[in-house]
């Protein structure tokens, strides 16, 4: 009788809200897309954010909640993870969201997903460098990995923790010591410095920002960050001056946030915006979608450095081809030494704190 079918759907609907955190669990570690479906989530990817509850989390599983393609979320943190799900469980899109917390959930939170974001770990304060961070997020990005690497050995993983340069590093470590590693998989979010320069080139040209595109190369902490300006579209020919300005406050586009926070941490909201964008391109290549560009700090063999960043292509399998640099002019050139000076020390420290 469908009178009654209807109640009993409703009836399992609100229950699997309801139920506590452990059963949801359990129910999260067996899940396959077409029981997610018959919980009223529509067709989808699953994704996982770790470090759900923080400045950059809740913004950002707030964001992943409206993608239509997203169909299951799961809310890892340490500490709030039953609240900022209680919270953003009540939007009415897709995707059914389960709250997990502390360690001994991470394997639940994880298990069976196709995308895994990581922006647990501690912000800049002011005065502070994204090295100054390495001691205490490297460790935790190391814990994160051990369970993608166990649970989750095939998604794709967005790490956004600070330092980049160097937990990218850590995490194809860990990845190669469990046998897990898939260079293709394995991103580095820069996105927000790609938002930065169309956002300070457009303001210098007078564009809306969205019709602009400047690659940001090299990888993300201060000079490592390197915008090429010469290949801005719609194409521009710059000042030295205007090179100057905008290559110094793209570089410092960060520390702009901190100090302008004072103490209360560093970008959140348009590093949600810049690691959802990314994520969403992701998505859109992991469903098939062609043509998909991005600047991301992965495995690479364009400069003699193991990562950098630079436009990779994306496809089902992740990374599908990383793209030359391109003309660079004698300022550019100038940078890109300076940069892989500094990256190079970086990832030689994240890969010795891996392989310690
Ligand atoms: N890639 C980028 O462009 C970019 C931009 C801005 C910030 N960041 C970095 O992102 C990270 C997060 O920044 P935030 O402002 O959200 O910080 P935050 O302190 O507000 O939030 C971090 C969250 O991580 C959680 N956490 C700590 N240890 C954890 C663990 N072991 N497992 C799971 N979660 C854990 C905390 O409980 C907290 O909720 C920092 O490292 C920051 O430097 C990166």
């Amino acid at each position: 009788m469908q009178p009654s079918l209807d109640v009993n759907q409703r009836i399992a609907r609100i229950s699997a809200h309801l139920q506590p955190l452990n059963s949801q669990m359990e129910d999260g570690s067996n899940l396959r897309r077409v029981n997610c479906r018959a919980k009223g989530g529509s067709p989808g990817f699953k994704v996982a954010i770790l470090g759900a509850a923080g400045g950059i989390g809740q913004p950002l599983a707030m964001l992943i909640k409206m993608n239509p393609l997203v169909s299951i979320l799961h809310l890892y943190d340490v500490v709030n993870t039953p609240g900022v799900t209680a919270d953003i469980s009540h939007m009415d899109t897709g995707a059914v969201v389960r709250g997990f917390l502390g360690k001994e959930q991470l394997e639940d939170a994880l298990t069976g997903m196709d995308l895994v974001i990581i922006p647990a770990g501690v912000p800049r304060k002011p005065g502070m460098t994204r090295d100054d961070l390495f001691n205490i997020n490297a460790g935790i990005v190391k814990t994160l990995c051990e369970g993608i690497a166990k649970c989750s050995p095939k998604a794709i993983v967005n790490l956004i923790s600070n330092p980049v340069n160097s937990t990218v590093p850590i995490a194809a470590e860990v990845f190669k010591k469990a046998g897990t590693f898939d260079p293709n998989r394995l991103l580095g979010v820069t996105m927000l410095d790609v938002v930065r320069a169309n956002t300070f080139v457009a303001e210098v040209l007078g564009l809306d920002p969205r019709d602009v595109d400047v690659p940001v190369v090299g990888g993300h902490a201060g000079v490592t960050i390197l915008p090429l300006l010469s290949q801005v579209k719609p194409p521009y020919s710059f000042t030295p001056k205007e090179i100057d300005y905008l290559t110094d406050r793209i570089q410092n586009g960060g520390t702009e946030v901190v100090e302008a926070k004072a103490g209360a941490g560093s970008a959140t909201l348009s590093m949600a915006y810049a690691a959802v964008k990314f994520a969403d391109a992701c998505l859109r290549a992991l469903r098939g979608d062609a043509g998909i560009v991005q600047c991301a700090y992965v495995a690479s063999q364009v400069t003699e450095l193991p990562f950098f960043s630079s436009k990779v292509r994306l496809g089902r399998g992740g990374v599908e081809e990383v793209y030359a640099l391109g003309p660079l002019n004698e300022y550019e050139r100038a940078g890109l030494e300076k940069a892989k000076k500094e990256l190079a020390a970086s990832i030689e420290k994240g890969v010795s704190f891996a392989r310690k």
